[in-house]
């Protein structure tokens, strides 16, 4: 498998010499109803649009055409839920005939292209098909994670206006059943605007009361419908939007279009994860990430091949040996999740005892992204698996990798701490301040150079100066990444820390400025910061620190108490904001701006130097008294 590192440099160099011919070839192995002619309109958009005079469906590409190349008795999604006990093959005939169904009862409910549906699903899989069934009528989904609260939820609702929603009654997490629909329910009450209809999928752990009127039960409404057909749209139609943190409370709306998202997709399962059409990949994440959407829907489907679809935690159900539990029983040929999954397997069996229990000789790799690896993390699971583990870089806005090492381009030596070298399509560079390339081994902020490859947001939902200021208005001609890191001599990248105010707790992507807005709207606050600090199982986590109003006399702990409440019911629970303390002071420049950097640095107990422009220097020796022992 180690081979030489040039396959993979003769397709990168292929591709540099020629994109759109890179990029046509890769569109050969889509079905389209108007094959593109034309692979980049570079006047179109903020840097340009993919594929802009084709035409295709994504439902089509991902269900219809495998059936009727005779890959109907093949399973499709093989659902596997140690939450509730069960597992379920789904063929792609038998997932055909669903989608067709529910985009049958969506239809009939007044959804179209163009229109948009909310999707607030647990990993069951008609998460899966409810993405299916949208993608079928050319309509844009938005998933929604079942970890966050009401007001995000609702913001989400507020900002794509979908005709219509579809929900599980429950989600289910270890020792507890979340009730999804009275999560709903305020979310709608919330959002000033409100969807025509909610299809409520009842599940048995905790059946939901129905709204006459708007709610409806998804089964019967599915049992009853008329099957719909594909409907064809532009390469450049959205898809779905895919909401993730940005810098203020506001999410962006990530847009994902179907031609673009079909290319790449397809052309990454072959030459990354080494996956084809009939084999089995396994995706321990969630519907809701960027992730879930990616790889444990649309581009196994895409392929032909068969996703495993897990309900459960890497630990607890029943225990650190259920990932090599679902490899073996399913013939799992290539594995990904978060370092946050290996590290809590590590934490619960050191020894590896569980993996020995289980025949893990179809597994052929493990894949690793959504938060930096830190390298004991991959050489314990390397040593433990002896198959590649293959940490890869990517981001909600990019929807596939932007770096790693290519199976299918035969293996170049792994580096554990890097996220491997720039995918085919990709031009990485660290930039200076000025937005020059530094030279290799030099450390900046990680950048592509425009126009981003095909797959990546072609802008932020109805939100394209947004996405000029998010993305491209700091360096002209690149996307910023937000992530700082090294690219070296021979092309490895590595990625060390965001250069804005994300954090990345337990693989989740979560905005500290969201935080801090929840935070500040408590009636004692006057003022307040939120940094990540180190974690040893979920790499970082929240600190608030918060400056009361003067005059305040409430006790702080129960002021404390109140913001772990406030952030769990505004954000979620999937924030994992456990921890406030209050602080006289917060060390400030003299211009009065929070210097959150050097407060994780002293959180983190790493060294820092006393930033120039600081107020009062006094304070950090305070900040090191209060901060000591916060990392973990
Ligand atoms: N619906 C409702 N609540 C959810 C949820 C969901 N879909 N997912 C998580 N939560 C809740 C959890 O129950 C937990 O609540 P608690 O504070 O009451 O315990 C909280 O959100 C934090 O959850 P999580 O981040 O999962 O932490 P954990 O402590 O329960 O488990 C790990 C730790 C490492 C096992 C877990 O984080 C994990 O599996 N991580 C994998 C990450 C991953 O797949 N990332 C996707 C990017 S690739
Ligand atoms: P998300 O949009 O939720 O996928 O989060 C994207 C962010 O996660 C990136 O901008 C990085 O900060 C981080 N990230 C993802 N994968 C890696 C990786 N392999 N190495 C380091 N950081 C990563």
């Amino acid at each position: 498998m180690q081979a030489s590192a040039s396959q993979y440099d003769a397709a990168y160099a292929a591709w540099q010499r020629d994109p759109d011919g890179y990029w046509r070839e890769a569109a050969r192995r889509i079905d389209w109803d108007r094959a593109p002619d034309r692979i980049l309109d570079p006047a179109a958009g903020p840097y340009g649009r993919w594929f802009p005079d084709a035409r295709l469906n994504t439902c089509h590409n991902a269900v219809d055409r495998h059936v009727a190349s005779g890959r109907g008795g093949q399973a499709a999604i093989i659902w596997d839920s140690p939450m509730t006990g069960r597992c379920e093959t789904i063929t792609y005939a038998a997932l055909q005939s669903r989608v067709a169904k529910l985009a049958g009862a969506l239809r009939a409910r007044g959804v179209g292209a163009g229109d948009r549906v909310v999707v607030y699903m647990p990993m069951v899989p008609e998460a899966a098909i409810a993405m299916l069934a949208c993608a079928r009528l050319g309509a844009v989904h938005s998933v929604v994670f079942g970890g966050f609260a009401a007001a995000e939820l609702a913001a989400r609702i507020a900002d794509a206006k979908p005709k219509v929603v579809l929900a599980a009654s429950c989600g289910l997490e270890p020792g507890r059943v979340v009730a999804y629909k009275p999560l709903l329910d305020a979310a709608i009450a919330l959002s000033p605007h409100k969807p025509d209809r909610v299809l409520v999928l009842q599940r048995e752990q905790s059946a939901a009361a129905l709204e006459a009127g708007r709610d409806e039960d998804w089964s019967e409404a599915e049992a009853a419908a008329a099957p719909a057909d594909c409907v064809p749209v532009a390469a450049t139609d959205p898809l779905y939007i895919l909401y993730t943190s940005g810098t203020t409370g506001k999410p962006k709306g990530v847009v994902r279009d179907n031609g673009g998202h079909a290319v790449a997709l397809r052309n990454s399962m072959a030459m990354l994860y080494g996956v084809g059409p009939g084999d089995v990949m396994f995706t321990a994440s969630d519907v809701g990430w960027v992730v879930g959407h990616s790889y444990i829907v649309y581009a196994p489907l895409l392929t032909g091949a068969t996703s495993v679809l897990f309900e459960g935690k890497p630990v607890g159900t029943p225990d650190a040996g259920t990932f090599w539990r679902v490899c073996a029983q399913h013939g799992v040929k290539a594995m990904f999740t978060a370092p946050t999954a290996i590290r809590a397997i590590k934490r619960d069996d050191p020894e590896g005892r569980l993996v020995a229990q289980h025949d893990l000789s179809r597994l052929e790799a493990l894949f690793l992204a959504g938060e930096r690896c830190d390298p004991p993390t991959a050489e314990w699971v390397s040593g433990l698996l002896r198959k590649p583990v293959i940490d890869h870089w990517w981001q909600t806005e990019t929807g596939w990798p932007i770096s790693g090492n290519f199976r299918g381009l035969g293996l170049f030596p792994a580096r554990f701490g890097s996220g491997g070298k720039a995918s085919p399509g990709y031009d990485v560079q660290a930039l200076d301040e000025a937005g020059q390339p530094l030279p290799r081994g030099q450390g900046g902020t990680l950048a592509v150079r425009l126009p981003l490859p095909p797959g990546c947001l072609p802008t932020l939902w109805q939100a394209d100066d947004r996405f000029r200021e998010s993305y491209t208005a700091t360096f002209p001609g690149w996307y910023n990444t937000s992530d700082a890191g090294v690219v070296d001599e021979e092309g490895y990248i590595s990625v060390m820390s965001r250069t804005d105010d994300i954090i990345n707790v337990a693989g989740h992507r979560l905005s500290t400025g969201a935080m801090e807005e929840v935070l500040a709207s408590h009636p004692d606050v006057a003022e307040c910061a939120v940094v990540g600090v180190k974690d040893s199982l979920k790499g970082q986590v929240p600190l608030g620190l918060v400056v009361l109003k003067s005059g305040v006399t409430r006790a702080e702990d129960a002021i404390c108490r109140d913001l772990v409440g406030l952030v769990r019911d505004r954000i979620g629970p999937v924030a994992a904001f456990k921890d406030a303390k209050v602080v006289p002071r917060l060390p400030k420049t003299r211009s009065g701006k929070i210097l959150r950097a050097t407060l994780r640095r002293i959180a983190d107990g790493e060294d820092y130097v006393v930033p120039p422009t600081i107020d009062d220097p006094a304070i950090l020796g305070e900040m090191e008294g209060t901060l000591k022992g916060v990392a973990r």
